[in-house]
């Protein structure tokens, strides 16, 4: 009988004796052979095919890589079936070492093929559970975030936008011309001392407001006009819980036919109620800007009391957010508009002032520690 022609079950079914678990059935083998009984010819092919018919079993069922291996380490290892049986090969007789030959190196060839399909199903497996496993908890990514002065200018943007403002800038490096010669501000006005304003050599200076901004504007554009001019300015303050040397303002601008005090007031109305909700109530308290006639402080009822008074209102009631008021005809000649023809009205508001109100932050130099522990709560 041609004893390689025999199929693989064939050769399981004539085998005596259930297959041992684990590698049992190759050790045995193995030690079988190393032991130097006599083994017929056939016999060692039978047992070429019991062991391939093994390996084959096993691997198919392997779960992990440790079991590959041990059948891999069994089968092809230095001290393995496969070394045990070329050994044993060389003392066959000359006319059946074909055929043993055939089936030693048909099985190498089989149990190899098996080991590295086993290896690759394995090493699949576990790719395709890494990927698909959405039960693993998540790897969290530290991303950045808005700053809080970075919040409260796109939200302040974002209602403004609505009410039809359009953004405008300006740089940080002023001209006295746009930050205060144009503004209409007396040449004798406190704010233009060395004391309080940053000057470079060259008589330019670090701006001390957003309003240059509106000077910009309406000299490089024909009336009608609707901005807002976020951005940070700069006085020579000595920082404390609400001063810091540089801080950020708001500016808005709105210059049309017959704008009147009771539009400006509407504005700062809905952008009260749209910033810290309806209960909020606003105050127009009259006072001075060298730009404005009339000129208003803009208040909003305090939040923290509603309105009843606390420290942080110093219990009055109410916070100081704005400056605001009706464009001085004199800045509109200054730009060249006819005030004859063209009114309106400006503001310009404090953002960290907005910020510590919506976040209760008791003391500005937060905003620009740069603290994580702070900027996270955000
Ligand atoms: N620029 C003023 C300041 O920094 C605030 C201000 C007041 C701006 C009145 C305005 C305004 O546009 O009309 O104190």
């Amino acid at each position: 009988m041609n004893i390689i022609g025999k199929t693989i079950s064939s050769a399981l079914a004539g085998a005596q004796g259930p297959i041992e678990a684990g590698t049992g059935l190759f050790t045995k083998i193995t030690e079988e052979l190393t032991g130097g009984a006599a083994i017929s010819p056939e016999e060692l092919c039978t047992r070429i095919n019991r062991a391939v018919t093994e390996a084959q079993t096993r691997l198919a069922a392997a779960a992990d890589a440790d079991e590959v291996e041990a059948v891999r380490i069994a089968l092809m290892g230095r001290n393995g079936l496969f070394q045990a049986l070329s050994k044993v090969i060389a003392d066959v007789p000359k006319e059946a070492k074909r055929e043993v030959g055939k089936a030693f190196n048909c099985g190498r060839a089989q149990a190899q093929k098996w080991l590295d399909e086993a290896g690759l199903r394995i090493e699949r497996a576990a790719d395709a559970s890494e990927s698909i496993d959405v039960t693993l908890p998540g790897r969290m990514r530290t991303v950045g975030h808005k700053h809080p002065i970075n919040i409260i200018v796109d939200d302040c943007v974002e209602i403004f936008r609505r009410m039809g403002f359009v953004v405008a800038s300006g740089p940080e490096i002023e001209t006295v011309r746009n930050n205060f010669d144009q503004l209409n501000t007396p040449a004798d006005h406190p704010s233009r001392d060395r004391g309080d304003t940053f000057y470079f050599a060259d008589g330019r200076i670090l701006r001390t407001q957003t309003s240059p901004v509106q000077i910009r504007t309406m000299e490089s554009h024909e009336p009608p006009v609707r901005i807002v001019a976020p951005g940070r300015v700069f006085r020579r303050d000595t920082p404390d819980a609400t001063h810091g040397m540089n801080f950020h303002q708001i500016e808005g601008l709105y210059i049309d036919r017959n704008v009147s005090m009771a539009d400006l007031k509407s504005v700062l109305q809905s952008f009260a109620w749209e910033m810290y909700g309806k209960e909020v109530k606003i105050r127009l308290r009259p006072h001075f800007f060298p730009f404005t006639e009339p000129s208003v402080e803009y208040d909003f009822s305090c939040m923290m009391c509603k309105g009843k008074g606390c420290p942080v209102c110093k219990q009055s009631g109410y916070i100081e957010i704005a400056g605001a008021g009706m464009v001085d005809p004199n800045v509109l000649r200054n730009v060249g508009y006819d005030p004859a023809i063209w009114s309106g009205f400006a503001f310009g508001m404090g953002i960290e002032r907005l910020a510590m109100l919506r976040y209760r932050i008791g003391d500005i130099r937060y905003l620009y520690e740069n603290d994580v522990r702070f900027l996270e709560q955000f």
